[in-house]
């Protein structure tokens, strides 16, 4: 008898990476490497220095090229044997890529892409292959190429393509996200009425999210390991 799959949604922020290395952002104060997101990650900052945004972003992408997927990002692409898990991340490294995930969505851009820094960025996306861009890196219209990341202010271009994915949750798994970066933390009310939530965070306590939602006040590696053992009782009693 063939088994119903069920539609999983993993939406992961910056807890999700940091047992590979990777520092969150409310972990650091708001600092980057003693930078202020304003110095370093909005329009304004690279209209006012380009050179140091993309300073900035070059030893990010430093830092993730020398990190590796850790257990959580492999718990979800294992899983896929089992069933399909869609992930939608607000990260900017690409752990979930290379931990093995097939379908993943970048909210917020990817560090290893670049793109146009002129009127019409979202024309098309380059791969970086190396950690450096470089200040006379070129689009083919002549702008300088700047990361393929949405500074605060920008516009969220993903955002209803991941809400559409979120309405058609069984499930969605929230994951090291303290749901204060807008509009993205909305997301997590786009479910439909029959959708069971869980959210994996170890201050998730503190965290004020719909009375149904499960809480799982853990890393995410164990987290992720718990939950994903309940579902799979659920799957395989079919
Ligand atoms: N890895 C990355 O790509 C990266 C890193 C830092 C920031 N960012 C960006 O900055 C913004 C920050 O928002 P955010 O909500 O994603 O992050 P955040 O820094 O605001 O919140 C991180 C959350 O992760 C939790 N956390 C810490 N360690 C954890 C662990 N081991 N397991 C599970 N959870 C853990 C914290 O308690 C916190 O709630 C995002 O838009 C993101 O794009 C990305």
């Amino acid at each position: 008898m063939t088994k119903k799959l069920l539609n999983i949604v993993v939406f992961s922020g910056a807890g999700m990476s940091a047992e590979s290395g990777i520092p969150t952002f409310r972990d650091s104060n708001g600092l980057w490497e003693n930078y202020s997101i304003h110095e370093v990650a909005t329009p304004q900052a690279w209209k006012h220095d380009p050179d140091l945004v993309t300073k900035f972003y070059n030893q990010r992408r430093k830092n993730i090229l020398e990190s590796i997927p850790n257990e959580a990002h492999l718990e979800i692409s294992r899983f896929e044997s089992i069933n399909p898990i869609t992930v939608i991340t607000q990260n900017i490294d690409d752990l979930h890529e290379r931990s093995g995930s097939t379908r993943v969505l970048h909210l917020h851009g990817n560090i290893m892409q670049s793109k146009s820094s002129g009127p019409d960025t979202e024309k098309a996306y380059y791969d970086i292959n190396s950690w450096e861009l470089k200040s006379t890196d070129k689009c083919p219209d002549g702008y300088r190429l700047r990361p393929h990341v949405v500074w605060f202010g920008e516009e969220v271009y993903e955002l209803s393509n991941a809400a559409k994915i979120i309405k058609e949750a069984d499930i969605l798994i929230v994951i090291g996200t303290s749901l204060q970066v807008y509009p993205a933390s909305g997301l997590i009310h786009e479910t439909n009425p029959d959708c069971k939530r869980y959210i994996i965070d170890p201050k998730c306590e503190e965290m004020i999210v719909p009375s149904d939602f499960v809480k799982v006040n853990s890393s995410a590696s164990a987290g992720i390991k718990t939950v994903l053992e309940n579902i799979k009782k659920v799957l395989t009693k079919g």
